[in-house]
């Protein structure tokens, strides 16, 4: 069927119409509002958690990155509005528009980056193995075992490539990934190097151990797809931070060093992998 000229611009127009309200989220709407919606998960300590029982609270909820994205909100002249989703649902509501940035430790991966606009990394790390005292503590010793992850992290996509466990085991968060592996329901549990830490410092009485690196990730918050103004701007309230020693000042206070991926999170975590 032949399409008139007249028909064609009526079909633009429309097109354009519905997908306008879009288009009018991101910068220009946050500015407006002077609230940046952030979103995270919020039991990832020490980069997103809330000291609180039960689900995290707004109020309450600290950690570096939280700690690091209002500082992003006030160098844009904005407030910060947190919500907190679990892991697997958090990207998913960034395409949705129910906020504006996600942060929350999500590796930049080619799929992830499908979906959405990665802001620049704010910091390297890797994933490691916590096992009880004298577990598994590398890849070939965790062939035929169980493993616990988080749900929707690249733990699993990783280790699932992988094909050679017994089973990988699906936890809603690392708390209960944590008391899984605590209670011998699964042989080890994989996560960041840095939760490990602190979860290893929290639960000093469970005598758990931690591997070295299995493979490096490049942590970076997120907006939705499209979203570019506003990518540009967290970019550059980002390398403010940095250039101003806010980052330098909050990394010393939670890991004592230097975790961006020019310091030594990014050096250590790309040198010391087991690889696959
Ligand atoms: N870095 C891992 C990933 O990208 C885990 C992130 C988990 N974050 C969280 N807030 N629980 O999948």
């Amino acid at each position: 069927m032949a399409t008139t000229l007249p028909g064609l611009i009526g079909i633009v127009f429309a097109l354009h119409l519905w997908l306008a309200p879009a288009s009018l989220a991101g910068w220009k709407q946050v500015k407006k509002e002077g609230t940046l919606h952030l979103a995270t998960e919020g039991t990832f300590r020490p980069f997103n958690y809330s000291d609180e029982p039960g689900p995290a609270a707004g109020k309450t909820l600290t950690g570096f990155e939280v700690e690091l994205a209002n500082a992003l909100a006030k160098k844009l002249g904005l407030k910060s509005d947190w919500t907190t989703r679990p892991f697997d649902q958090l990207l998913t509501g960034l395409a949705l528009r129910k906020y504006d940035l996600v942060a929350a430790s999500h590796a930049i991966t080619p799929e992830r980056a499908k979906t959405v606009e990665f802001i620049n990394p704010h910091y390297c790390t890797g994933a490691t193995i916590v096992t009880r005292a004298g577990g598994p503590g590398s890849l070939k010793a965790l062939a035929g075992k169980t493993i616990g992850v988080t749900v929707g992290t690249t733990y699993y996509d990783r280790l699932n490539a992988m094909g050679r466990f017994k089973e990988i085991k699906v936890f809603r968060d690392d708390a209960e990934a944590t008391d899984n592996l605590v209670g011998s329901k699964i042989d080890a549990w994989v996560t960041d190097r840095f939760v490990a830490a602190a979860m290893l410092k929290a639960r000093k009485d469970a005598g758990l151990d931690v591997s070295g690196v299995l493979f490096p990730e490049m942590v970076a918050m997120a907006v939705a797809k499209g979203d570019s103004e506003l990518k540009d701007k967290v970019n550059g309230a980002l390398a403010a931070l940095f250039k101003d020693g806010t980052y330098a000042r909050l990394s010393e206070r939670y890991f004592g060093q230097d975790i961006s991926c020019k310091g030594l999170g990014g050096r250590r975590a790309h040198g010391a992998a087991q690889g696959d």
